[in-house]
């Protein structure tokens, strides 16, 4: 198993899982749509590139689709046409009916140029007919279809950012789901996954029902057992000693087992141990690195990867409540129900319908895993995005109470 912080994962360096993925297969194979849902870098993206592994040596044609880059319906069909490229028997049918835009032998063409020329022969008046003639074709096919579109909140959100209302979610999420439901027993098995959530938004949008056809599963975290499970593995394949419980103190240090947090503890680890020139990871190690490096240069990194996710998934206003709401967390150690009163306050002016908004970004990011509900409001789940957000505002955040205040007695701060 090597060591990965990156992509996704499959086969030799895919740890775990197992029961999601029987649970997962089990699903598709008795022909049941999925939602799949978890936090960031919980894996999700991995999970479902080994169950394409899987059935696809078992037979299954998998279409992988990541419509992240995606700004309409018309770029997510040119994606779907582009993973059913290399199934000639997919993708001859369905270039039929694009015939006048091929002058070269579609298969000769390459998937990224056939995706060019379907996606400038799409256009707001077309992507349906051709949406759905890519999905009876798979549904002609003798082999089962899983179609997996991956990302598709980031999509949605795109779209709903550009126009300024639901209709275009609306639209993409209720031709989607008449197409599948059109199709009955031969349709394709669909798979839509995301970590941004999916369940929030249709229901702040008012059209939850578009995805009542899927069975959710959530995706959760690594227990101890397996991030510790997971780090001795590592440790084996790289050559490395581990003294003592330093699996267990990564987690105690992580507060939550999300894979990629657990794989770049070890990597930071793996390295800190190289510098000093040994082939042993040790507990006293731990805390040192988690200061230095998951907290360092190549963790705030990573930390721009969750920022730049948020504001694709809620645009700039909610991006701005998320940052004060975030930061409150981190470095009030909590989001009380006072706060959100003076976060209401402050943003009054500047943003419509503020209460609402708020409990939008906070169900989003309640959803998403950065908070959960406490006593009296929200705070951070995993130690580390905590500290990471604290360290990004530490010296420039101002409690929302005290600027609420400040701004009440005429000394206003903004
Ligand atoms: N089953 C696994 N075994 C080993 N490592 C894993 C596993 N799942 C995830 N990881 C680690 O987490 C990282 C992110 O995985 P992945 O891209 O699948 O997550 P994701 O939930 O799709 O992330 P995103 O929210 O960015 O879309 C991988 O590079 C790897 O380091
Ligand atoms: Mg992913």
């Amino acid at each position: 198993m090597r060591s990965s912080t990156g992509r996704w994962v499959v086969d030799e360096d895919f740890f775990d899982r197992e029961k999601e993925l029987e649970i997962l297969e089990a699903r598709v194979r008795g022909r049941n749509h999925v939602l799949l849902s978890g936090q960031r870098r919980m894996g999700k993206t991995s999970v479902l590139r080994e169950l394409e592994r899987r059935l696809e040596s078992d037979g299954w044609i998998v279409l992988f689709v990541d419509v992240e880059g995606a700004a309409n319906a018309e770029d997510a069909i040119a994606d779907m046409a582009q993973a059913a490229y290399p199934y000639r028997s997919l993708v001859s049918r369905f270039a039929e009916g694009f015939r006048r835009w091929f002058s070269d032998r579609v298969e000769e063409i390459g998937a990224s140029r056939f995706r060019l020329k379907v996606r400038a022969g799409l256009d707001a008046g077309s992507w349906r007919r051709y949406g759905e003639r890519l999905l009876h074709d798979c549904a002609a096919q003798e082999k089962p279809v899983l179609l997996v579109i991956d990302e598709l909140p980031i999509l949605l959100n795109r779209m709903l950012r550009r126009d300024g209302e639901a209709a275009r979610v609306d639209e993409f999420l209720s031709w989607l789901r008449g197409t599948i439901q059109a199709l009955g027993e031969k349709s394709p098995v669909l798979i839509l996954s995301g970590s941004i959530g999916l369940e929030p938004l249709v229901r702040r949008l008012g059209i939850s029902d578009r995805i009542n056809h899927l069975d959710p599963f959530r995706l959760g975290p690594w227990g101890l057992e397996n991030s510790v499970a997971c780090i001795g593995r590592l440790a084996e394949s790289h050559g490395l000693t581990v003294e003592g419980d330093v699996g267990g103190a990564i987690y105690e240090s992580l507060g939550v087992g999300i894979p990629h947090h657990v794989q770049s503890f070890f990597a930071r680890l793996r390295e800190h141990a190289i510098m000093h020139g040994r082939d042993e990871l040790r507990v006293e190690d731990v805390g040192e690195v988690y200061r230095n490096h998951l907290l360092g240069p190549s963790g705030q990194s990573d930390l721009v990867h969750y920022e730049t996710r948020l504001k694709d998934a809620l645009g700039d206003e909610g991006y701005s409540l998320a940052m004060e709401i975030l930061a409150e967390a981190a470095i009030e150690r909590g989001f009380t129900g006072q706060a959100e009163t003076c976060l209401a306050g402050l943003y009054g002016e500047l943003v419509e319908e503020v209460p609402a908004r708020i409990e939008d970004v906070l169900a989003v990011l309640v959803h998403d895993g950065y908070l959960e509900a406490c006593e009296d409001g929200y705070r951070f789940s995993s130690h580390l995005l905590k500290d990471w957000w604290a360290a990004r505002f530490r010296g420039h955040h101002v409690a929302l109470e005290r600027r609420h205040s400040d701004r009440g007695n005429g000394t206003g701060s903004k």
